[in-house]
């Protein structure tokens, strides 16, 4: 096996997302000796650039681990000397051919094994897929291609989009990422339910009263506005980050850890919900403030955003899974931009206790006693448990506290960063975390009648300011279905 090489592509290379995440996670795996032996990196896109300006830019943005800077230089020289680069038009089969006759000088005869990264827009996909099926496939090894969202804008150009790729590429080939799925505490959650005796039991109806996925950004669109305006945050975050999360919280127990056991169960729970109605949404839209001397922009500033936008920044929303499992409990989420901090977390609310003996402790709001599992996927990794405690001393007065499990004084070694759990997964063939088709399709028959109407009656976002907690609206939202946000009981 160790004949064989790899070469990975990744097309868009001049782009942020290959900048920031790719080429770093790329050189992260290479320094932790992760990477095959042969392996060489292209980057391929329309700008005219050599070898060693693509190096140059490329190095800005290396790192090496905190705890172990050892040999970080060489590494990185090593590294650099691998990465080649190739210009060309992202429609044109010649420009690719041309690439192809440079992966195979590098594989110098061997087998050869050839990963591309699509870092591009997706109206482009469809071109860049056909070039590479076409001129640049391996003749003798495997070729994956990693698709990045937006796949679609809902369900009709979703499934416009699959049948595209698949005139070229097999299910097989195709690894739609999702990063959120490569995050620490994401993989970590089924660790949680399935081999600890003390959750699994309580994971249903009978005990959880509610759930909250959390997802909120201390900054705006900055720079974006043009990607951002075609989407809105519920189809940047929620029909996909954290819909995947939701999927893995409440899947039924896959046969085992295969990648289409797992991906059927998850079809399976999103399949058993419900699509989402008008009512079950609110959306908001952050606008410009002041704060002292200094002064942040509303979402409508940005010179990309049409001044008359509608596009929400901000969402709430209530869903329901109609299973036995989940019959009746509501699932939150919550999504922002431009809001009072940056974290993404998952909040387990449990039921009362029955008959609980120590109820006048807690005055008439039981709500402060019910116990809350958190797990905050970032920053500052943690998971923690809320639960009831009697204070130390003569007398009886109980309050909260955590079990808690903090990584950074539990785990001190930094915590790789998702693109490179799920760049290996792709290089190894392991499916298990990326998105299949179906489980797309799924994921889009929940939101697609939603967009539509949002969109189709111009409903207007309640405007929130930038740097705040978001609009009431999430309140009484919430309250409709008698929760509470976790996030804002002020006690976290
Ligand atoms: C991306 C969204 O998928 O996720 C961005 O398009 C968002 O809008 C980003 O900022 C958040 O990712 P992370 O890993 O920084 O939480």
């Amino acid at each position: 096996i160790s004949e064989s090489t790899l070469s990975i592509t990744v097309v868009g290379a001049s782009g942020d997302l290959a900048k920031k995440k790719i080429f770093p996670a790329l050189f992260a795996l290479f320094y932790e000796d992760w990477l095959p032996e042969n392996f060489t990196v292209f980057g391929y896109a329309r700008t005219k650039m050599t070898d060693e300006e693509l190096r140059d830019m490329i190095s800005k943005t290396l790192t090496c681990r905190i705890d172990n800077r050892e040999n970080c230089d060489d590494k990185m020289d090593q590294f650099l000397k691998r990465c080649f680069y190739h210009s060309g038009l992202y429609n044109s089969e010649e420009n690719f051919s041309e690439l192809d006759s440079k992966i195979k000088m590098k594989e110098g005869g061997k087998p050869s094994n050839r990963l591309f990264y699509l870092s591009i827009p997706p109206n482009i996909f469809v071109d860049v897929v056909r070039c590479v099926s076409v001129k640049a496939s391996s003749k003798n090894g495997w070729t994956r291609v990693i698709v990045e969202k937006p796949f679609g804008r809902d369900s009709e150009s979703s499934g416009r989009l699959i049948t595209c790729l698949k005139q070229y590429l097999t299910e097989d080939q195709i690894f739609r990422i999702d990063h959120y799925l490569g995050k620490e505490l994401v993989e970590n959650l089924s660790v949680l339910r399935f081999s600890n005796l003390v959750f699994e039991p309580l994971w249903c109806r009978n005990y959880i009263r509610n759930v909250q996925f959390i997802f909120s950004e201390d900054f705006g669109t900055e720079g974006r506005g043009g990607y951002f305006d075609n989407y809105g945050i519920i189809r940047d975050i929620m029909q996909n980050h954290l819909l995947q999360i939701l999927a893995l919280f409440a899947m039924e127990t896959p046969v085992s850890l295969d990648a289409e056991d797992i991906r059927n169960e998850k079809v399976k729970v999103l399949r058993s919900m419900r699509p989402l109605q008008l009512e079950d949404v609110i959306v908001g839209q952050y606008k410009g403030h002041s704060k002292g001397s200094k002064s942040y922009p509303g979402y409508t500033d940005d010179p990309t955003v049409p001044k008359d936008s509608l596009t929400p920044t901000f969402a709430a929303a209530a869903l329901f899974i109609n299973n036995a499992r989940w019959d009746g409990v509501p699932f939150l989420m919550k999504a922002g931009k431009a809001l009072h901090t940056k974290r993404a977390e998952i909040r387990v609310q449990f039921r009362h206790v029955p008959g609980n003996l120590y109820k006048r402790n807690f005055g008439t709001d039981l709500d402060k006693a019910t116990n809350e599992l958190v797990l905050r996927v970032q920053p500052d990794e943690a998971i923690y448990l809320k639960i009831n405690n009697k204070v130390p001393g003569i007398g009886m007065r109980l309050d909260r506290s955590d079990l808690n499990l903090l990584y950074s004084a539990r785990y001190p070694r930094e915590i790789p960063d998702a693109y490179e759990r799920l760049l290996l997964d792709a290089i190894e063939g392991e499916r298990r975390l990326f998105i299949r088709s179906d489980e797309l399709d799924a994921a889009w028959s929940l939101f697609t009648p939603l967009l539509k109407e949002l969109e189709g009656k111009k409903i207007a976002p309640e405007l929130y300011p930038y740097g705040s907690r978001g609009p009431v609206g999430a309140h009484y939202l919430a309250a409709k279905h008698n929760v509470r946000w976790g996030d804002l009981s002020g006690e976290d």
